[in-house]
């Protein structure tokens, strides 16, 4: 059985190589908001396919029932890290004040499903579902929650931060001007089973 992580990234040091190692191990992981502590998953919950489904490149289900607001879970689709991220109603509210210092705001690159490509770049305000990879040169970003950390700035009200290079992504995965990243976070086909289960690589038109 596959190793179970559950991983702070405020706390993390920075190397990259070990995150990505323990993500082709097939670990999930689930972060919380600033200063919370991490959140304990059963692992079997998330991870629902075979390990032969997942090579073939299946869609996979996943269950987010018990991820609360503000935390972020990992699960493997087609060997890429999919982030899923419940965001509390104020940092959707807030992700309108960030525009104009983002290099596409309204998602006019096509790096999303047409269904995504809206404010919130999601089915739905709360959850947000991005392929975990850094669109300059493929590192894993890291989830910061944290406002003013003091590694990212007074202005830094919460997002995806990637240490490789310095790209920024707000919490929609837009990417900030002036950083290596040239585009947003790309997001995959998914859709809701139901309130609690998603299904990705697969939507309205088949299986990606
Ligand atoms: S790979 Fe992310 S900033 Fe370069």
């Amino acid at each position: 059985m596959s190793e179970q992580t559950v991983t702070n990234p405020v706390a993390a040091e920075p190397g990259v190589d070990l995150r990505r190692r323990r993500f082709l191990t097939g670990a999930a992981t689930v972060v919380g908001g600033a200063g919370v502590a991490a959140v304990m998953v059963p692992f079997l919950s998330y991870w629902q396919p075979s390990a032969k489904t997942r090579a073939a490149g299946a869609p996979v289900e996943v269950d987010i029932g018990k991820l609360a607001e503000g935390q972020m879970m990992t699960v493997e689709w087609r060997g890429m890290p999919i982030y899923i991220l419940r965001r509390t109603a104020s940092s959707v509210t807030e992700l309108a004040a960030l525009d104009a210092g983002l290099r596409d705001p309204s998602s006019t690159v096509d790096q999303q499903p047409k269904y995504a490509q809206n404010a919130y770049r999601a089915r739905t305000p709360e959850v947000f579902v991005a392929v975990g990879i850094c669109t300059h040169l493929g590192c894993a970003p890291t989830y910061r929650p944290d406002v003013a950390p003091a590694d990212l700035g007074a202005d830094w009200t919460g997002g995806f931060f990637c240490p490789c290079h310095g790209s920024r992504f707000d919490l929609a995965g837009r990417v900030f001007k002036n950083v290596p990243a040239p585009t947003n976070l790309l997001v995959p086909p998914y859709e809701f089973m139901n309130e609690t289960r998603l299904i990705i690589g697969k939507d309205e038109k088949g299986e990606a």
